[in-house]
């Protein structure tokens, strides 16, 4: 019996505290099999019982040593923590949308790097020379007045941007042609908000200045543009217009994608162009010789053309968003329309 238990003492196992418990009943405990054993020593003749005493020690020790170290063992595990991620979050992770005005950006990037033209960029804070002086503006121009453009008060030098065409002065400055550059980024003017007009926007502007950079190189750069993102059977228009730093410039309008230029839906007018086949998406231009000159660079040798356009109005064409106030709101009802969109 004796040679018995001691062969299987070390095949004893404990997942748990409990099932060491009912081991150590099983065996140590006053009922157990080794008090059994104690009790049947008694019936052993005298001379037997030196040797049998010591070996039921020893079994009772060898069983005592096994159940200690189970406890041990037991212990260890439970102390053990290197299966626990302590980086993961205690509630399910709620997956974020892209915002529609990353996704119109991202769109133009990738469409005019593929042109050839790399990113600029420059400062949202930015001093009246970058923004209006180099950018060819005559010193009473209605743009400089403090209606449109937020200015530092005890700093009437310092400006939050009104346009992204402070980067074309920030990109001239330090570059000589060729310039092939498109630079997005935020812009601020001092506007009531509505759900038309907000006090900041996003534009994307392009300069381009080489030598015989001609209105034909800006118009097809345009419809390349417009057709990427609008549609293969996309038409653009020029209306001539004004801007201080572009000669000529114009307004440019795509056709319609809405009606595909038709103004009609059905029998009603299209609730986008309103009948006219048309919608205006942005400003345009020869650079104005004279800002070239104000920005180091030569104007008999290089000509150059530039446009600017905001990303929220994009945004609106594509995807048809009513009210302005919804880009800047983070409302996730609004945000998870794009899901898809990706
Ligand atoms: N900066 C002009 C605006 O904000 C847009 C523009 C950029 C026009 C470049 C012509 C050339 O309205």
């Amino acid at each position: 019996k004796i040679q018995e238990l001691l062969a299987h003492v070390e095949d004893l196992k404990a997942k748990n505290a409990e099932q060491l418990e009912l081991l150590r009943i099983k065996y140590l405990s006053k009922k157990g099999v080794i008090n059994d054993l104690i009790t049947e020593f008694r019936n052993v003749p005298n001379e037997q019982k030196r040797e049998l005493g010591m070996r039921i020690n020893e079994v009772k020790t060898a069983f005592q040593d096994k159940i200690n170290s189970l406890r041990q063992s037991l212990a260890t595990q439970e102390d053990d923590h290197s299966d626990l991620d302590l980086t993961r979050t205690p509630y399910p992770i709620e997956i974020g949308t892209r915002h529609p005005i990353s996704l119109v950006r991202d769109r133009l990037i990738d469409i005019f790097n593929r042109m050839g033209f790399t990113m600029a960029e420059g400062p949202e804070v930015e001093d009246d020379w970058h923004v209006f002086s180099s950018m060819n503006f005559a010193a009473d121009h209605p743009a400089r007045d403090m209606q449109d453009t937020f200015v530092v008060e005890q700093h009437p030098d310092i400006v939050l941007r009104s346009h992204t065409s402070s980067v074309q002065a920030r990109v001239m400055e330090k570059t000589q042609p060729p310039i092939r550059v498109i630079c997005p980024g935020r812009v601020y003017r001092n506007e009531a908000i509505s759900s038309r007009a907000h006090c900041f926007f996003h534009q994307l502007e392009g300069l381009y200045i080489d030598e015989k950079v001609s209105f034909a190189d800006l118009m097809q750069v345009m419809l390349t543009f417009s057709r990427e993102l609008f549609g293969p059977e996309t038409k653009i228009r020029m209306r001539p217009s004004y801007f201080p730093f572009t000669e000529p410039s114009a307004e440019m309008d795509i056709s319609c994608h809405i009606c595909g230029g038709t103004g009609r839906h059905g029998d009603h007018d299209c609730v986008l162009c309103k009948g006219t086949g048309w919608v205006e998406i942005l400003g345009c231009g020869m650079v104005d010789p004279n800002v070239l000159e104000l920005n180091g660079i030569d104007s008999k040798k290089y000509t150059g053309y530039a446009f600017g356009l905001g990303l929220e109005r994009i945004a609106n064409l594509l995807y048809r968003v009513r009210d302005l106030r919804l880009f800047s709101e983070n409302d996730k009802r609004f945000l998870e329309e794009f899901m898809a969109a990706h």
